[in-house]
């Protein structure tokens, strides 16, 4: 089999690393900014291939992009609206580029399809088809409600919308189509979900109003509005940080500090999670204008099994397999439920989870919307397939520290979907 091999650690992770910028984040300020009047200025923004996909769909729409490393140039479209897509629009491997931008096209007379790689043309998308029907725009998926995706985008108007699930993908996308709506746009989510957008719009001039006490969720309206171009910082991506954190937590005698991560609260279930599980953790916030920035110190201590319910699933979705991996080493029973959402990401994030943890040697048991498992085992090395997703590759990488022998990881390429250079880092603190 072939794959990246990863040694076990031979001493603590110590030092300090940084991440790179968020990649929510940026493609929100992308998407906006070609939006909005006037140019945007993105400092920092996330070197993921699933940002540079978003930035190559936008340029497909006409709006002039200038980027120079990491500083992002973006000149809105403004009132005069995107460009005719002369080809379908490839969004990659990114989810969020697609469900984003079909909510940012739904309100403009034209025509577009959106595709991907065969990993996006797998995933559901009647998800943010159906609410911006119900808003006017006409919206067609392949059978099984995947990409492609064939949007007709028109006059809309305002809804009220209840979310099946908590997604902050189709929030995003009916709000960003409740900006060109004839009235205002309600989105109710289930559970609260990371709000970069709800900030950003604000930050750029539109009425958004939140309140919360829906259940254990979030009801957000938004009126239509133009928005205003504007400068920002993207923090450290929180989801990149998550995978030093577990590390440092895992490996006995470990003292790290990640520096300049975002700490918005609807991202920070993580560090919550490991707080609780008996880590040693420092958050020192730096600042940060919009979004929370700051650095995160954590220092090793014995670690003990915890439970994750439906409420906190959305702060900590993208970290979920790393919470899997931690509960291996942690004293007692962790038990993960209400993420029936990790079964359409990437990859079925149950499926492969479990599956490399039980190669590894772990006592886990599958749930159809989590899983269970019992610690502490000690880990071997093996063969994992990480399935070509990059929270699965970097998920097993940190396995191979606290494993007996080196495990070797088939997929480890797709860390540069959100993470370029993550072994580098790894390797940087080890
Ligand atoms: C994201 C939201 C989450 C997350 C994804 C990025 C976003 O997806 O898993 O990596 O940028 O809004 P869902 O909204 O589908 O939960």
């Amino acid at each position: 089999m072939n794959g990246a091999e990863v040694l076990p650690a031979t001493r603590p992770l110590r030092g300090t690393a940084t991440v790179p910028a968020d990649k929510a984040i940026s493609h929100r300020g992308a998407i906006l900014g070609a939006l909005a009047s006037g140019t945007t200025h993105l400092r920092g923004y996330s070197s993921a291939g699933d940002c540079r996909s978003t930035l190559s769909v936008l340029r497909a729409l006409g709006v002039a992009i200038d980027a120079d490393g990491q500083d992002v140039r973006v000149e809105g479209w403004g009132e005069s609206g995107p460009g005719v897509p002369g080809a379908p629009l490839d969004c990659g491997r990114s989810g969020t580029t697609m469900r984003l931008v079909c909510g940012a096209l739904a309100g403009f007379p034209l025509k577009a399809v959106l595709t991907g790689d065969p990993q996006l043309l797998a995933r559901p998308m009647e998800r943010v088809a159906e609410p911006l029907r119900a808003m006017g725009a006409t919206v067609a998926t392949a059978a099984g409600g995947v990409p492609p995706v064939g949007l007709r985008g028109g006059t809309l108007r305002g809804i009220e919308y209840e979310m099946p699930v908590a997604s902050a993908q189709v929030k995003s996308a009916v709000l960003l189509a409740g900006l060109r709506a004839s009235g205002p746009t309600t989105v109710t989510e289930p559970a609260i979900s990371r709000d970069h957008t709800e900030r950003m719009l604000r930050a750029m001039g539109a009425r958004v109003e939140e309140s919360d006490g829906v259940e254990s969720g979030r009801r957000v309206r938004v009126e239509p509005s133009g928005l205003q171009a504007v400068e920002l910082t993207v923090p450290g991506d929180p989801s990149s940080a998550a995978p030093l954190l577990v590390a440092a937590a895992l490996v006995p005698g470990s003292d790290l500090t990640v520096r300049g991560v975002g700490l918005n609260p609807t991202r920070t279930g993580l560090i919550d999670l490991l707080r609780r599980a008996g880590a040693e953790i420092e958050v020192e916030e730096a600042g940060g204008s919009g979004e929370p920035i700051g650095n995160v110190r954590l220092r090793h201590r014995p670690l003990h099994g915890t439970e994750v319910g439906a409420a906190e699933i959305p702060s900590m979705v993208d970290e979920l397999p790393l919470v899997g991996l931690l509960a291996t080493q942690a004293e007692g029973v962790t038990e993960v439920r209400g993420a029936q959402e990790l079964r359409v990401k990437e990859s079925d994030r149950i499926a492969v989870l479990v599956a490399g943890l039980r190669a590894l040697g772990a006592a886990v048991d599958e749930l159809p919307d989590g899983f269970v498992v019992t610690g502490p085992t000690p880990l071997r090395g093996a063969d994992l397939d990480a399935a070509a997703d990059h929270r699965m590759a970097m998920t097993f990488a940190v396995a191979a520290l606290v494993a007996s022998g080196p495990v070797r990881v088939s997929g480890m390429e797709s860390v540069g979907d959100s993470f370029p250079g993550f072994m580098a880092t790894l390797q940087g603190v080890r």
